[in-house]
């Protein structure tokens, strides 16, 4: 069994007391401070920053959007590919502005780029602007730092190599009073050859399950109604653990907790899906009908190359596993275009798994070399141009079928869970996760609805209350 770290009770209590300090510290002031949380990449991130916000209003910031206005900032970074990182970089360096005019401003780097070789001394000596930077594993120790800036110190960099940790109990700030972020595990084991995760977040571990669900019935008792278990891999979800207690076992403990929400999840690598996962999810009620399975590529040799360890015709299986168990399951999947030596045929490849198994959506990528990673040093022969030819014809393809499949559900009636509004509409989602938008009144939101579908494009449903 692996090293697991996990947090002692003792050093989240001392996080917790500086946190009680900071808030004394921030009592006296008039105006209340102020605080702004930046965050990129996906949603480990997002709930990474919920916990940064709730830290923050536990030291008693308020919140701002305005960076002229805010006493801390914190810009929660992603390095999965290069455009993010370049994003970060430039909003970074638009920051100097904002400290000049606020110059006690207290500007924070952290999330994955921040785990990446030499970002930290790039950082050190081109962005001086920059007070406090870490990694993810030190998260959890943010009052610390927060405190150790306000008591005068000098800049701080935490961002050494780390397997990583688990943190319990961090007190967290929701975005949403419908659905929240439950993460289940940390990290990734996997090393895709194409993939940065794995060195910036650490090795796999999970959370104990007695915590995830102390987590998941406080959700469910405070009205959230869409509960998304979160983890780079789910299906290795207790691998790490005694309890015994595997990724179905976790979904059918949740879906027995009292209470009407929803049990989403992602995501799920297919080399570690299978029966036990589908035959859970359609035996439980709660668990909602759609499956985010990225299939990256449609070709063995390029599977191969990527070491994702599963064949075009393994993943093609599951997905029929999959329809067999629900017949109604929406498909979601991420592909990447472009790895490097993908030649015309093998893309073709991808085109055909595609036409083959007709995915409600895609998330489509154009391959980005993450330095450090193995297909960052693969011979890649293949222009810019070539792959942006590709990538739109993916695109096309994928817009065709996901346009057809959302035509087909003109007429019928879904339960859909009111979850936000967007201009003149409402939206809400069905279990498998289609976007519908509603003209009805916003005190619907968090509610569930039976609507009827009345019009449809390629990336939404339209429909009135039944
Ligand atoms: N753990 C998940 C999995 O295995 O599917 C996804 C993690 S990653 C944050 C989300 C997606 O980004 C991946 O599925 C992949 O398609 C894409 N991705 C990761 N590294 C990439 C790279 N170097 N270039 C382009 N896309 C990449
Ligand atoms: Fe990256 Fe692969 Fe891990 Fe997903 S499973 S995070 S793509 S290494
Ligand atoms: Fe980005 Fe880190 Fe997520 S690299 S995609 S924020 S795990």
């Amino acid at each position: 069994m692996k090293q697991r770290i996990e947090i002692t009770a003792q050093e989240l209590a001392r996080q917790r007391d500086i946190m009680e300090r900071v808030a004394e510290l921030n009592a006296g002031l008039e105006p209340p401070p102020l605080a702004l949380v930046d965050t990129y990449g996906c949603q480990q991130n997002e709930a990474d920053s919920e916990k940064l916000r709730g830290m923050l209003k536990a030291m008693g910031y308020g919140e701002t959007r305005d960076e002229y206005a805010a006493d801390v900032i914190v810009i929660n970074t992603c390095a999965v590919r290069e455009h993010a990182e370049q994003r970060v970089l430039g909003n970074v360096g638009a920051l100097t502005h904002t400290k000049k005019a606020r110059p006690s401003q207290i500007i924070c780097l952290c999330g994955c780029m921040m785990q990446e070789p030499g970002m930290a001394d790039r950082i050190k000596n081109s962005y001086r602007h920059v007070r406090v930077v870490f990694g993810p594993h030190e998260l959890w120790r943010f009052p610390e730092f927060l405190l150790r800036q306000l008591q005068g110190e000098g800049r701080i960099f935490e961002t050494a190599p780390s397997d990583g940790c688990v943190a319990e109990g961090l007190p967290s700030s929701r975005d949403s009073a419908v659905k929240a972020w439950l993460p289940v595990m940390y990290g990734c084991d996997n090393f895709c050859s194409y993939c940065i995760v794995p060195y910036v977040r650490g090795r796999e571990r999970s959370r104990r399950p007695e915590d995830v669900l102390e987590e998941a019935r406080a959700l469910a008792a405070a009205g959230y109604k869409d509960i998304t278990l979160l983890g780079q891999n789910v299906n290795s979800y207790g691998k790490d653990l005694p309890e015994g207690v595997d990724f179905s076992d976790l979904i059918a403990r949740i879906n027995d907790i009292p209470g009407d929400f929803l049990i989403r999840f992602m995501t799920s690598h297919p080399k570690d899906a299978g029966e036990k996962l589908f035959s859970t999810m359609a035996n439980c009620e709660k668990c909602a009908r759609h499956i985010h399975l990225p299939f990256q590529s449609g070709s063995n040799r390029v599977l191969s190359a990527m070491n994702r360890r599963y064949t075009r015709e393994a993943y093609l299986d599951l997905i029929r596993m999959a329809r067999a168990y629900m017949p109604d399951v929406v498909l979601t999947s991420d592909v990447i275009v472009g790895f490097p030596g993908e030649t015309e045929e093998e893309f073709e490849d991808t085109l055909r798994l595609v036409e083959e198994v007709r995915f409600d959506a895609l998330f489509t990528f154009i391959f980005s070399p993450r330095t450090g990673t193995p297909a960052a040093r693969m011979p890649d022969p293949f222009t810019r141009e070539e792959k942006q030819r590709r990538f739109d014809a993916l695109v096309a393809l994928q817009n065709r079928i996901s346009e057809e499949k959302h035509r087909a559900y003109v007429g019928r009636a879904l339960r859909v869970l009111v979850d936000g509004q967007e201009g003149d509409y409402l939206t809400s989602r069905t279990s498998g996760g289609r976007l519908v938008r509603l003209r009805a009144d916003a005190s619907l939101t968090g509610t569930f609805q039976t609507v009827r579908i009345t019009g449809s494009n390629t990336w939404a449903l339209f429909g009135e209350l039944v």
